[in-house]
């Protein structure tokens, strides 16, 4: 062995090859213990960007992502007014009522249907009060979605979020929006 560093070098015994082995395996080690800290770190962030449970578990990676459901079906007034708008559980019923009907899930459908009662679905993303913000003319302007909701189709709980007015203004810088803050997006 041509590659001995130093006084490990002089010594090409036994031990000075335990000694690399030992030193070897405390590297490996080391490495595991930073990248599963590190693994750790990452699941946490995610985790805590994993959004509130919600009444009823509804899965946007399933409905929009895997089964393809259009946005605009369930969100129908994006185009048309300042709210996107939540489905009643009447629309979620125009499916289930053939699709997995007597699912646990899909029978608190029916309860919230029969009793009239609206699913209370915790808010997610939202501005500061006096902000306002209309769909409309950034959907007309051609915006997807995922411009500032992100990739809600591969979300099973989306996650919740509070726009800071620095997104806002950066975008409107970039494509001519209003930046007369206090004409165009404050009350
Ligand atoms: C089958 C119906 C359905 C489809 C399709 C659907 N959504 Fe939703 N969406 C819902 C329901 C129900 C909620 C309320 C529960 C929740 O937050 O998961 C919701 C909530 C949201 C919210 C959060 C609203 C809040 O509280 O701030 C956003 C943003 C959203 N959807 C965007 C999208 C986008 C973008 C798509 C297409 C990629 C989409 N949705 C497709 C039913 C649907
Ligand atoms: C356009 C049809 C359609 C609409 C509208 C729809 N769903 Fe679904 N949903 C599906 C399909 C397809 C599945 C998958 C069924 C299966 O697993 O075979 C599903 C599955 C589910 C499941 C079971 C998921 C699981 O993990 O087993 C729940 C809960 C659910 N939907 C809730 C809702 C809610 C709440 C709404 C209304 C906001 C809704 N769905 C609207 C088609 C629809
Ligand atoms: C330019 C940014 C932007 C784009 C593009 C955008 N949204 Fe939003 N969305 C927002 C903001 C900001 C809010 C919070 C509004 C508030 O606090 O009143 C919001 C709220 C929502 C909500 C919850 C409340 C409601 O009814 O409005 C839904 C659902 C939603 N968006 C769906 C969509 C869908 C679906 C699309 C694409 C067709 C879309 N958004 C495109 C910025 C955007
Ligand atoms: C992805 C880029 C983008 C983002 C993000 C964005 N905007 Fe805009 N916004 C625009 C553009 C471009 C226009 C000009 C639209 C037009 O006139 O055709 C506009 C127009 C507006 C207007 C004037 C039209 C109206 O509604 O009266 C207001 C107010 C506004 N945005 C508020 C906001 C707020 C508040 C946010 C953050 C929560 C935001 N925007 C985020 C691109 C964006």
């Amino acid at each position: 062995m041509q590659w001995g560093v130093g006084n490990l070098g002089r010594r090409r015994d036994g031990s000075t090859r335990g000694r690399i082995r030992a030193g070897a395996v405390l590297l490996v080690l080391a490495f595991l213990a930073v990248t599963g800290l590190f693994g750790y770190g990452f699941r946490f962030l995610t985790y805590q960007s994993l959004g509130p449970e919600q009444p009823i578990p509804f899965s946007h990676r399933l409905h929009a992502g895997v089964k393809g459901i259009h946005c605009r079906f369930c969100h129908p007034f994006v185009e048309r007014s300042a709210r996107a708008g939540i489905p009643e559980v009447g629309k979620c019923l125009y499916c289930h009522n053939y699709i997995i009907r007597q699912h646990p899930q899909i029978l608190k459908e029916h309860r919230y249907y029969d009793t009239g009662e609206p699913v209370p679905w915790k808010r997610l993303f939202i501005t500061a009060d006096h902000v306002q913000f209309r769909h409309q003319p950034h959907i007309l302007r051609g915006f997807d979605c995922t411009e500032c909701h992100g990739p809600v189709q591969t979300f099973d709980r989306l996650p919740h979020h509070q726009f800071r007015m620095g997104f806002c203004i950066q975008c409107h810088r970039k494509n001519n929006g209003p930046l007369s803050c206090w004409l165009a997006c404050h009350n």
